[in-house]
């Protein structure tokens, strides 16, 4: 059976309280904190830092998911690590050597992830499996919270699916952008295991009425 894992991403919290907002997401339920860095170079907008992910450590006991969405990238990964991020995943347009910038972060103690946007193709992945813990396909174009799921990812999760079941390897499948109540369950049908939230948790009044609806939903897969 498979693991279904709540990545409620904290680019729609309330930054103002922050250590709150991750406390109660956790007690609501989530699998991971999903932590969007951005940097007004690789991405239009402008985020958070080590810094911020050092401050919330203590709040939480679950795995702090680092999606780095900057250029370049190797050298903010060390500052990550010793920030207390478990998973570091980044897009391969940051990096002028993929295969290093996964073996860095796996040598720093994490694990390590590749993101793919909705255009980049899958080849990316072909020479990396072994050295992948995790691949997010994002669903919309990075940069902002708030935008709609492009219909095009769900053959795309589909297609990366049975290269991550070709491996044998325990690689988690998670998918970023648009992911509501409304369309976790075909997101899962298509493959994905791990599926990030940010308006669809923290723009609403109840975050444990909208995790154990997600989770509804993936229990009728
Ligand atoms: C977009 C970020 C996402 C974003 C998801 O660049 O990587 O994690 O916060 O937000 P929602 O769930 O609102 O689409
Ligand atoms: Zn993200």
């Amino acid at each position: 059976m498979t693991t279904y894992r709540i990545a409620p991403s904290i680019l729609s919290a309330d930054f103002a309280r922050l250590g709150e907002e991750v406390r109660n997401v956790v007690a609501a339920g989530a699998d991971m904190i999903h932590f969007d860095v951005m940097d007004n170079h690789y991405v239009p907008n402008l985020t958070i830092g080590p810094l911020v992910c050092e401050a919330i450590r203590p709040h939480v006991q679950v795995p702090i998911d680092v999606h780095l969405m900057v250029k370049p990238v190797d050298r903010i990964i060390p500052d990550f690590a010793k920030a207390g991020a478990n998973i570091i995943s980044f897009h391969p347009e940051g990096s002028e050597h993929i295969d290093r910038t996964l073996q860095l972060i796996r040598e720093h103690g994490c694990k390590a992830g590749l993101v793919l946007n909705p255009a980049t193709p899958l080849h990316v992945l072909e020479h990396v499996m072994d050295k992948l813990d995790l691949i997010l396909l994002m669903s919309v174009n990075p940069g902002y919270g708030g935008q709609s799921f492009i219909p095009q990812t769900l053959k795309k999760i589909a297609a990366v699916r049975k290269l991550i079941d070709a491996t044998g390897r325990d690689i988690m499948l998670q998918v970023d952008g648009g992911v509501k109540i409304d369309n976790i369950a075909e997101i899962a049908a298509a493959g994905a295991d791990t599926f990030v939230a940010g308006s669809a948790i923290f723009g609403k009044p109840d975050y444990t009425a909208v995790i154990n609806a997600m989770r509804a939903e993936l229990s009728k897969i």
